[in-house]
């Protein structure tokens, strides 16, 4: 069988369209759905709203704007695991797979788990988060590797209306800690451990000295890797042992739709993670009609999307959407090179996964290894293909769109943010066009822009920074958690309390389609992964033997940008064996993907006369930039030693 063509070919100006085929078998293809929803944005959420969720009571407001707040569909009820399982499995769709899970070990067989069998699990492990004392609003943190019972809990949380935070399993007990007491988390939700490239890595250590001087009373503890792990009695529970012991039925919990479905922790420009703050009702919204819009999803797909839960990504595209639609997921648990580099592929091509959504970082990563590896499969299944977390090369698009996509299937370039909930700039598969490097157009009831600094609209071709109107998009978070303040100074202080700043620079390619071109903020995008350049700072700086540092992202060519650190001692001796403890203790601090990937020992860091560290320099010398005036600084003479240090050939 011949696979079918899903895109045309390019046009003299650089673009891809969808073909008849794809125009036709798309959820949407009539671009009058941009006029008509940006005729009246609260109307067309509306009727998205009643028409992609099932409300317990319907709304009777639906967008209420005091700035810097607004709230969506008000008066509404609702309950998110409701409209994710019950609904589906009332319809009839009980037998069909929510969830193909593929562990990472290749003697393992991959496990399906239907609409029927996930809400059983939900409504036990909700009645047994209840029996630990969890009500209607308390918070739960959730510390999982990539196995179904990551879902399980989220989705337990919040048939209960109880708040999760989930934690990325790869990050340190120091950054849970952090987390669960900003939360005050009554339970945690962790593994003995997981797998990773064969080997099992314990998570409860990690755990343990997460919860200790926390709020935590209780710690459930799924049984993965076959670790052994100490339990606590009157503290640690066995996830099995608690699902045996709990009954089959538990009802969901309507809530109102601003009521807090969870927290998702993230870097901004200052040292301490935030809590963002998502709401029930709008984000549902948002999460379904993405899936069902972008990634086109139908009741015959199988969508894989390779992000981790610990991410919004993973919340949005790995739970909460494709569960909304009825879709059928895939959940991967391991690496993409384990056993092998082609490992992805044969995942692909076992399950016929039909819509595949990953990172730019992956992508480079795999057409560096080469061909070979994808070469080895069969992809045909394929039919649409999504990228997200960081601006994507013409290269690496065009290898994506080739060796992954066959030439036949578009690209959803997918611009969005944790703060947003769910996307919010990318073609739409039945519509177009797809252009490599460009995001594309806001979704239909998105009011974004490109301003200069004086927040003026710039025009076609032209340069600024990316900002959002209201209407806010109702997936769109409500606030830091506890930190009201910081939200306003964060989004709502550049241009005043009525625009959104995303702190991403953009460009439009012509007059619809936008070009985002990466933060213009400290916030550093390390493959894939958020980080701060005060956040890694932070870390370094509490070595006793550092007296002062600065972090500046260098570009990359796979991981986009890598933390480098510049580094003044305490007396102490430069030394390779200090180096690599320092890259250790950041590494513990946060997380792998902190570590600075090169560390600097200097002796001054340049300064401006206020005494402000001079980051932009810093990152001059790495790139080899012109440095500008240097004779504004407070210590002009650490420059040469600076250029030294770094080998600058400016
Ligand atoms: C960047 C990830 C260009 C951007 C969902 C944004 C992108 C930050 C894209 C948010 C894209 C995300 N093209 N840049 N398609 N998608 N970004 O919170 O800088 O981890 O502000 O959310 O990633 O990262 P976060």
């Amino acid at each position: 069988m011949v696979a079918t063509n899903w895109v045309t070919e390019r046009d003299k100006n650089g673009c891809f369209w969808p073909t008849e085929a794809m125009k036709k078998k798309a959820n949407v293809s009539d671009p009058k759905i941009y006029e008509k929803a940006a005729k009246d944005p609260e109307k067309f959420w509306a009727e998205k709203a009643k028409e992609g969720i099932e409300w317990s009571e319907p709304f009777k407001t639906v967008y209420e704007w005091k700035p810097p707040h607004y709230k969506w569909f008000l008066g509404g009820k609702i309950n998110a695991s409701y409209n994710c399982l019950d609904r589906h499995v009332k319809a009839g769709k009980g037998k069909k797979a929510a969830i193909i899970w593929v562990p990472e070990p290749a003697n393992e067989k991959a496990i399906t788990i239907t609409y029927e069998e996930l809400l059983e699990k939900v409504q036990k492990f909700a009645n047994a988060l209840k029996g630990l004392g969890v009500k209607k609003g308390d918070r739960v943190g959730i510390y999982l590797p990539m196995i179904p019972e990551v879902q399980v809990a989220m989705l337990a949380c919040a048939r209960l209306g109880a708040i999760h935070s989930v934690c990325f399993s790869a990050f340190s007990g120091e950054s849970l800690k952090a987390r669960l007491l900003d939360s005050t988390a009554r339970v945690l939700v962790t593994s003995d451990g997981y797998y990773r490239r064969g080997a099992p890595i314990n998570l409860k250590n990690n755990a343990d000295i997460a919860v200790e001087g926390t709020s935590v009373t209780s710690v459930v503890v799924v049984k993965r890797a076959g670790i052994e792990v100490s339990m606590k009695p009157g503290k640690d529970y066995w996830f099995h042992e608690l699902m045996d012991k709990a009954s089959k039925e538990c009802k969901p919990e309507p809530v109102d739709s601003e009521h807090m479905l969870f927290t998702l922790y993230t870097s901004g420009t200052t040292g301490k993670p935030k809590g963002i703050v998502h709401e029930t009702g709008g984000y549902m919204t948002q999460a379904y009609w993405s899936c069902k819009w972008t990634f086109d999803l139908h009741d015959d797909d199988i969508f894989w999307c390779t992000a981790d839960v610990g991410w919004v990504t993973g919340h949005t595209y790995n739970c909460y959407g494709p569960l909304s639609v009825g879709a059928t997921m895939l959940f991967f648990e391991g690496a993409p090179d384990f056993p092998d580099k082609d490992r992805w592929w044969q995942v692909v091509a076992e399950n016929k996964v039909t819509v595949f959504y990953t990172a730019p970082t992956a992508i480079r990563m795999f057409a560096l290894w080469g061909d070979q590896y994808p070469k080895k499969h069969n992809l045909e299944s394929i039919r649409l293909l999504g990228t997200v977390g960081e601006p994507i090369d013409e290269e690496a698009w065009m290898w994506y769109f080739k060796t992954i996509g066959g030439g036949r299937c578009p690209i959803v370039d997918t611009w969005w943010q944790t703060e947003t909930g769910a996307l919010l700039i990318s073609e739409l598969p039945g519509i177009g066009p797809f252009i490599p490097t460009v995001a594309g157009r806001p979704f239909p009831g998105v009011t974004a822009e490109i301003v200069d600094d004086q927040c003026k609209a710039v025009g076609k071709g032209e340069g600024g920074f990316l900002i959002l109107k209201t209407p806010f998009p109702p997936a769109m978070l409500r606030t830091i958690y506890n930190d009201d303040e910081k939200y306003v100074s964060t989004y709502f202080t550049e241009y005043g309390p009525k625009i959104y700043f995303t702190g991403d620079g953009a460009r439009w390619f012509d007059d619809k389609n936008i070009r985002v071109t990466g933060r213009v903020d400290d916030v550093m995008k390390v493959a894939g992964h958020r980080l701060s350049t005060g956040e890694v700072e932070n870390a370094v700086a509490s070595h006793p033997k550092v007296s002062e540092c600065a972090v500046v992202p260098r570009p990359h060519e796979i991981k986009n940008e890598v933390p480098i650190a510049f580094v003044v001692l305490k007396g102490a001796v430069a030394s390779d064996a200090l180096k690599a403890e320092l890259m250790d203790h950041v590494k513990k601090q946060i997380g792998p993907t902190a570590k600075p990937e090169e560390i600097y020992f200097v002796s001054e860091l340049p300064k401006t006369r206020s005494g402000k560290i001079m980051r932009r320099m810093l990152k001059s010398l790495l790139t080899n930039k012109p440095l500008g005036d240097t004779t504004t600084l407070q210590n002009p003479h650490a420059v040469d030693h600076l250029k030294q240090a770094t080998g600058y050939k400016g």
